[in-house]
């Protein structure tokens, strides 16, 4: 089953890893292809988001609509409105890790990661709440 898991975690890192330049990957993620991008800024805030979360651990436990060990991304957009305080609030969640709001199962922190850039992750997630 952990292998079914880490499986579908990374056929989404390879198709975030192929990015936009490579239109034709046969992957399930187009939901990801979807991603809102109503300006050019946003679109490459997106695009750095998207490297932010291929380069780190998320992908083994989060994915886009899928929940695995911790919660999908389009549920956590969901959740939450795009207010500053809520951006701020998970970005320290995932720079500081913690439990209890999706079940028992703890996220680990991620202190590598800066304030700016985990900001950057959180609002590419909260831009998946329309799908
Ligand atoms: C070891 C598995 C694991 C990894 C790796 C992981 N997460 Fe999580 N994540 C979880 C779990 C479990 C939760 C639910 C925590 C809770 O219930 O409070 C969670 C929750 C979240 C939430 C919602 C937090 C909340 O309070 O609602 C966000 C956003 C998130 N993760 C983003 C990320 C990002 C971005 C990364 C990569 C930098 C990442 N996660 C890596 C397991 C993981």
């Amino acid at each position: 089953m952990k292998k079914i898991l880490l499986m579908a975690g990374i056929s989404t890192l390879i198709f975030a890893c192929g990015g936009s330049s490579d239109g034709e990957k046969k992957t399930n993620s187009a939901t990801t292809e979807a991603a809102p991008a109503e300006t050019p800024a946003a679109d490459a805030a997106n695009d750095k988001a998207i490297e932010l979360i291929a380069g780190s651990d998320c992908l083994t436990c989060h994915k886009v609509n899928e929940k695995v060990i911790g919660p999908s991304y389009v549920d956590v957009a969901k959740k939450y409105e795009a207010t500053d305080a809520n951006i701020k609030l998970l970005a320290d969640k995932i720079i500081n890790g913690g439990s209890g709001v999706w079940g028992e199962v703890a996220m680990a922190g991620h202190p590598q990661i800066s304030e700016d850039d985990a900001q950057a992750i959180v609002k590419y997630i909260l831009s998946l709440k329309n799908q």
